[in-house]
């Protein structure tokens, strides 16, 4: 599937150029691994402050044998496509900057995924320039590919949102999400508290764990009421892989919902998705979403069961975080922006068998 449109970018030139602010981080070793083997993009600058001049393989394995070396994050020189992956606020400090160098920016960050300054008040600490706000485009393209054709900003939707909202999105539009209770519950791995992790983040600290973490009021709560247009109750756990987002929503519909309508509302919305699946029971061992069936790659997998007698739906999404969670629905989004098949570079499966993902 190919969208149409292409701003300010050259794309009939012979290779749209890119660069990476944030290089060095998970986020950003992923863009580089997808950017690399993507046909339309040519790698420019990858930043880092602490490894600027070492080659990137250096700090990503799977790259060694790349040329390109870290660059520092003050040296950016023009491109057609700057991506960010860098901590909650440097973008939206560096924003001027960061557009002046690129026709696109796509932002994997926090900085401009919601749409009022008051948003950022109450679940942020404020935001920098909020007259930007209205400039930047959400990206989940399952949700609003429409709206990336010719964007400038680009906030790629955040992990755990994206695993929330692709599980109840097609309930949202076929209305049965319309006066429910919906309870979310996401498993996550550790490459989500990114490369520089912190204490709880260490080996022995992190190895076996199944631990509570945001029981309440986690920050992308707030991205996914802005796209459901319904409040939801979530809590997040910690638990022991590397990666992989897993979400299980229990949803406690208004009136009475059958197999039928669910089948329906799910075929309708994803039987065209490239990067969606739907796995609902059958038989095999993967039953089920699960993060280990799609690690490595930019699938999602959505499935659910009715619970007829306690009058509840439970949904399950799973999503490798690092890719389908950022870096893949980065590029995604951008293919989107720039008129490319919208699975350029993304069409690769994961594998098996394999450890913990
Ligand atoms: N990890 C995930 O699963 C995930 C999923 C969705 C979205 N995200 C978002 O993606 C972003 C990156 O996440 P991550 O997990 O990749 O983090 P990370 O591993 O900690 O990497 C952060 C990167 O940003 C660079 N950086 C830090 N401060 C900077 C600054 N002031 N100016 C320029 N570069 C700076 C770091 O390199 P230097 O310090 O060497 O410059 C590093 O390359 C975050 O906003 C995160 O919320 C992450």
């Amino acid at each position: 599937m190919a969208a149409t449109p292409t701003g300010d970018v050259d794309v009939d030139s012979e290779a749209v150029s890119a660069s990476i602010v944030g290089a060095s981080g998970f986020a950003g070793g992923e863009l580089l691994r997808l950017l690399a083997g993507h046909p339309e993009f040519e790698l420019s600058q990858a930043t880092s402050r602490e490894y600027a001049g070492k080659s990137v393989g250096s700090v990503h394995p799977p790259l060694r044998g790349t040329d390109l070396r870290f660059s520092q994050p003050g040296d950016l020189e023009s491109v057609d496509v700057l991506f960010t992956a860098t901590p909650h606020g440097v973008t939206m400090e560096h924003i001027d900057e960061y557009q002046d160098a690129a026709e696109l920016v796509v932002d994997l960050s926090a900085d401009f995924r919601l749409d009022t300054e008051a948003q950022y008040d109450e679940w942020y600490d404020g935001h920098s320039c909020p007259g930007k706000l209205d400039v930047a485009q959400y990206a989940l393209p399952e949700v609003n590919r429409e709206n990336l054709a010719g964007a400038d900003v680009i906030a790629s939707g955040g992990c755990n949102a994206t695993a929330t909202i692709l599980g109840l999105y097609p309930l949202a539009e076929a209305g049965i999400l319309d006066g429910a209770d919906v309870v979310v519950d996401v498993k996550v791995g550790s490459s989500e508290g990114g490369a520089g992790g912190g204490a709880a983040s260490s080996h022995a600290e992190r190895s076996g764990v199944v631990r509570p973490y945001a029981p309440t009021g986690h920050r992308h709560e707030a991205e996914i009421e802005q796209w459901l247009g319904t409040s939801v109750s979530f809590t997040c756990h910690a638990v022991d892989m590397v990666r992989g987002a897993s979400a299980t929503c229990h949803v406690f519909p208004d009136g009475p919902v059958s197999n039928g309508d669910l089948w329906g509302a799910y075929r309708g919305e994803y039987d065209d998705e490239p990067f969606v699946r739907m796995q609902a029971g059958g038989s095999g061992t993967y039953r089920y979403p699960e993060p280990k069936a799609v690690a490595g790659t930019n699938h999602a997998e959505v499935g659910f069961e009715l619970d007829a007698s306690n009058e509840r739906i439970v949904v399950f999404s799973a999503i490798d975080n690092v890719v389908k969670g950022s870096a893949g629905q980065a590029v995604h989004a951008a293919n989107v922006a720039l008129g490319f098949e919208e699975t350029a570079g993304l069409e690769f499966a994961g594998l098996h068998p394999v450890g913990s993902p």
